[in-house]
C-alpha cells in the first residue's frame, strides 16, 4: 500500500480557504486533515461548523477529522453529518473508549485514537483489533508549526509491533512536525499515513512539496 499524505488544513490561509482547499484536489495529497480544537483539551480553538461546512462544500478529498476536543461523543454525529469518512479521537479524552468507537463505526466512518506523545501504547493492547488507525502525535497537540518530538521514531516502530502481535489492520499515522526528512524517517519504522501542516502550505510550492515527498516515499517502497 502506498503512503498516505494528508495536508493539514490548520496551516491553510483562511482567508483563502477555498483556494487553498482547491489547490490540494489539484494535488496529490490522499487525504485532508481536519484538526477541531476546544480551548479546553488544548490550549488553542482552531475552528468549528460553519468552517468544516465550507470545507466539506469544496474539498474532493476524503475528510480525516482529528477532533482534538473533550467529550468528543457528543459532536460524532455532527462531523458525520459534514463529511467526514474517518473520525480520530483522543485516548486521553474517552474514559469509555470501547462504546466511543463503537459509536463512530456505527456511523459508518472509519475510527482511529491519537495519543499524546507521552501516552503509553498499553493503553491500546485491548482495542488496537477494532481500530482502523492511530495517529501518534509527535508534538503536543494544539498548535501547528511546532518541533518534532524524536522519540516519535522508537514509538512507531513499538506500535507496529504491537499492531502484528494482536493480528490489527489499522494504520499508523504521524501528525505533528512531518516533513521530508522526519516522514521518510518515520514511514522507513513503520507509518502508514503523514499529516503535514507547514511543511506543505508554507512551502513556495505546495503542489511540489507534496509531489516529491509522494516520489521520494515511493523510491522508498521499492
Ligand atoms: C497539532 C495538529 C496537527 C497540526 C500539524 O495539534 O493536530 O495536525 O496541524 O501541523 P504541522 O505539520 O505544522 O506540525
Ligand atoms: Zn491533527
Amino acid at each position: 500500500m502506498s503512503i498516505i499524505i494528508a495536508p493539514s488544513i490548520l496551516a491553510a490561509d483562511f482567508a483563502n480557504l477555498q483556494r487553498d482547499i482547491e489547490m490540494i484536489n489539484n494535488s496529490e495529497a490522499d487525504w485532508l486533515h481536519i484538526d477541531i480544537m476546544d480551548g479546553m483539551f488544548v490550549p488553542n480553538i482552531s475552528f468549528g461548523m460553519p468552517v468544516m461546512e465550507a470545507i466539506q462544500r469544496h474539498s474532493k478529498k476524503p475528510l480525516d477529522v482529528h477532533l482534538m476536543i473533550e467529550k468528543p461523543e457528543r459532536f460524532l454525529s455532527t462531523f458525520k453529518d459534514l463529511g467526514a469518512f474517518q473520525i480520530t479521537v483522543h485516548e486521553e479524552c474517552c474514559p469509555h473508549l470501547h462504546r466511543t468507537i463503537q459509536q463512530i463505526k456505527d456511523l459508518g466512518c472509519k475510527a482511529g485514537v491519537a495519543l499524546n506523545p507521552h501516552t503509553n501504547l498499553n493503553t491500546l493492547e485491548y482495542i488496537i483489533a477494532d481500530l482502523d488507525l492511530v495517529c501518534l502525535m509527535s508534538v503536543n497537540p494544539g498548535f501547528g508549526g511546532q518541533k518534532f518530538i524524536p522519540l516519535t521514531y522508537e514509538k512507531v516502530s513499538r506500535l507496529k509491533e504491537l499492531i502484528v502481535t494482536r493480528g490489527s489492520d489499522c494504520l499508523i499515522q504521524v501528525d505533528g512536525g512531518v516533513n521530508e526528512e522526519t516522514g521518510l524517517k518515520l514511514v522507513d519504522r513503520g507509518a502508514d499515513v503523514l499529516v503535514a501542516g507547514s511543511f506543505v502550505f508554507n512551502s513556495s510550492n505546495p503542489l511540489q512539496t507534496i509531489s516529491s515527498l509522494k516520489k521520494k516515499l515511493a523510491e522508498l517502497e521499492q
